[in-house]
């Protein structure tokens, strides 16, 4: 399917591993120039040039931690005028929400919801003047149902959501969509580190644990990050512009309900 996206350009944060690289690679794959980043130079630009040969897509690396003033401006400089924006960042670690402090809680607040709206106000007027603006944010299955010790991102995705319902609608004339990804369980390095964790602390072997965790899932595996990469690359399709304020589950039927 050709999604029409040639040659348009695309900032995808924190993407130098996992879902987000997915979407960077599936967007290249696509024909579109993207930008991407983390903060672990090396892994970088080896994320840089394995989509370069991959796709002979144009790919800039912008090492810099999106959650920072000077990130973000390192990331525009380098894209001042994005057709796309993917939202993604690290999240915060699994922790009883008891021993959350203050500061803890703003830290996981500004990740994972003050971030992309930033990021959204910073792209957005530019995509209204050009009548075309694709703007997905990665958030989680967690905006949907409780993931005890992921509270704290699961707050700060879920504010995330209900902030960005009204913009949604709100710039959906000027050809500007906002969507969501809530993620399942996907294959990552993410998902390898707290499956190592639980399997530690249940005195299981990792692979014992992995099993354990993918028997939840009704497709009874983890997902595959360009699964994911797939979808966001349809939703900054020419052919989506008519899907907006929309949150997608891709998660093998792991939330359980008839709609
Ligand atoms: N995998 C899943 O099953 C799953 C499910 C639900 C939600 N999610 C969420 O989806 C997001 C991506 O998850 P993932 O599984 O792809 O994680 P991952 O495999 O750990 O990859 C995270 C990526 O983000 C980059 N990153 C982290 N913090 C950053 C920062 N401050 N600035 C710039 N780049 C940063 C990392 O690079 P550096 O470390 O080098 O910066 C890496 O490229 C996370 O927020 C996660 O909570 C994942």
């Amino acid at each position: 399917m050709d999604l029409g996206i040639t040659g348009r350009k695309a900032i995808v944060c924190a993407s130098s591993r996992g879902l987000g690289k997915a979407c960077a690679m599936a967007l290249a794959v696509d024909g579109v120039e993207v930008v991407v980043n983390g903060r672990d130079v090396s892994v970088l630009e080896a994320t840089a040039e394995e989509i370069r040969k991959a796709t002979g897509a144009k790919v800039m690396a912008v090492a810099a931690d999106v959650s920072t003033h000077e990130g973000q401006a390192a990331i525009l400089t380098a894209c001042p005028d994005p057709d796309i924006l993917i939202n993604n960042n690290g999240g915060p670690p699994f922790r009883d929400f008891r021993a959350l402090d203050r500061a803890m809680i703003l830290d996981g607040v500004v990740q994972n919801m003050v971030t992309p709206i930033e990021l959204i106000q910073k792209v957005l007027p530019a995509m209204i003047e050009r009548r075309f603006g694709r703007i997905v944010n990665i958030t989680s299955a967690s905006v949907k149902m409780p993931i005890l010790g992921l509270d704290l991102s699961s707050g700060a995705r879920a504010g995330l959501t209900a902030f960005l319902a009204g913009p949604a609608r709100d710039i959906a004339h000027h050809n500007v969509t906002i969507n969501g990804l809530l993620p399942g369980m996907f294959d990552t390095d993410r998902l390898k580190n707290s499956t190592r964790a639980q399997a530690e602390m249940k005195g299981v072997s990792v692979d014992e644990m992995a099993d354990t965790r993918a028997s939840t899932v009704p497709a009874r595996r983890f997902g595959h990050p360009d699964e994911l990469g797939k979808l966001c690359a349809f939703l900054c399709s020419d052919a989506a512009g008519y899907i907006t304020g929309q949150n997608f589950l891709i998660d093998g039927g792991l939330f359980n309900s008839a709609i």
